[in-house]
């Protein structure tokens, strides 16, 4: 497995072989998890050559938010990504991305600013840019990402499309403990009775799911009762519980067509996010 750290040499690699070789890409920000390595698996079946880039943006960032704090561990997600099946590791640096004099930046319209975008201001302008970065220099034919960053899949789709971007952009499965926390490299800072606590943000959207599929439709009993069974965990915050269009992210008012149900929760300082999709007649 190659590491490059440069920039142009990341690009004259893609730009030599991306004719001939298919190249698979799995952008992270690093510590990785069995997600992670689920869709570097999935980038090795499906493509000639697999690329992970590990790089912590930090125009993602508030300027209160964990940027300083995320985990990172170069060595191990080495001996990771290398057991998944990933070729080359792009590992560059924030200066290399941003240098000085830096000044473009992508917005994708209205879908940054529901779910994640109202407390996170600012963050999906600093996703679409990095990713649109990393497309340019990793040329890749296939990107993965996972479906417990929904909004983030959604925004980055839309974006490839009207920026006629040549990726397909795949969306694996959300992996999950044994337990049903979703992999997430900030689950690395609970402690172990956050850990404990943590599963309130799963098992309240499974209850939420089964209802649905018991037959409610009632989104404001839905609502009243996911945001009692977080309410029931001491160590909880409810940021957001929503019920939004899968398309526009818009929140919905009667529940049919393809839904997005999703939340994010506080467990002490940890942000935590999950969700699932649902179609319903
Ligand atoms: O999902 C992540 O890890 C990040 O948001 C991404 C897509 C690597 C962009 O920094």
């Amino acid at each position: 497995m190659k590491i490059i750290r440069n920039i142009s040499s990341m690009q004259k690699y893609s730009l030599k072989c991306r004719d001939k070789k298919k190249i698979g890409f799995v952008p992270t920000m690093g510590y990785l998890h069995e997600g992670h390595l689920s869709l570097i698996k999935r980038a090795r079946k499906e493509n000639d050559i697999v690329v992970l880039s590990i790089f912590v943006n930090p125009i993602q960032f508030g300027p209160k938010e964990d940027f300083e704090k995320y985990p990172r561990d170069f060595k191990r997600d080495e001996r990771m990504s290398k057991s998944a099946g990933a070729d080359i590791i792009f590992y560059p640096s924030w200066k290399d991305m941003y240098p000085e004099g830096y000044k473009t930046y992508l917005e994708v319209k209205d879908l940054q600013d529901h779910l994640c975008g109202r407390s996170r201001p600012g963050h999906f302008k600093g996703v679409a840019t990095v990713v649109a970065k990393l497309f340019n220099i990793v040329q890749p034919f296939n990107a993965y990402f996972g479906q417990k960053d929904a909004q983030q899949c959604i925004i980055i789709k839309q974006m490839t499309r009207d920026l006629n971007i040549p990726v397909n952009i795949k969306v694996l499965e959300t992996f999950r403990e044994s337990d049903g926390l979703a992999m997430s490299s900030r689950n690395s800072y609970l402690l172990p009775k956050e850990r404990k606590a943590a599963l309130v943000v799963s098992r309240t959207l499974l209850a939420i799911k089964k209802n649905i599929l018991s037959g409610e439709r009632n989104i404001n009993l839905l609502s009243v009762k996911a945001n009692k069974l977080i309410k029931k965990e001491p160590l909880a915050r409810l940021d957001y519980f929503s019920f939004a269009d899968e398309n526009t992210l818009e929140k919905i008012t009667k529940l049919s067509g393809n839904v997005l149900v999703s939340a994010a929760v506080w467990i002490g300082k940890t942000r935590l996010i999950d969700n699932f999709r649902i179609g319903i007649k």
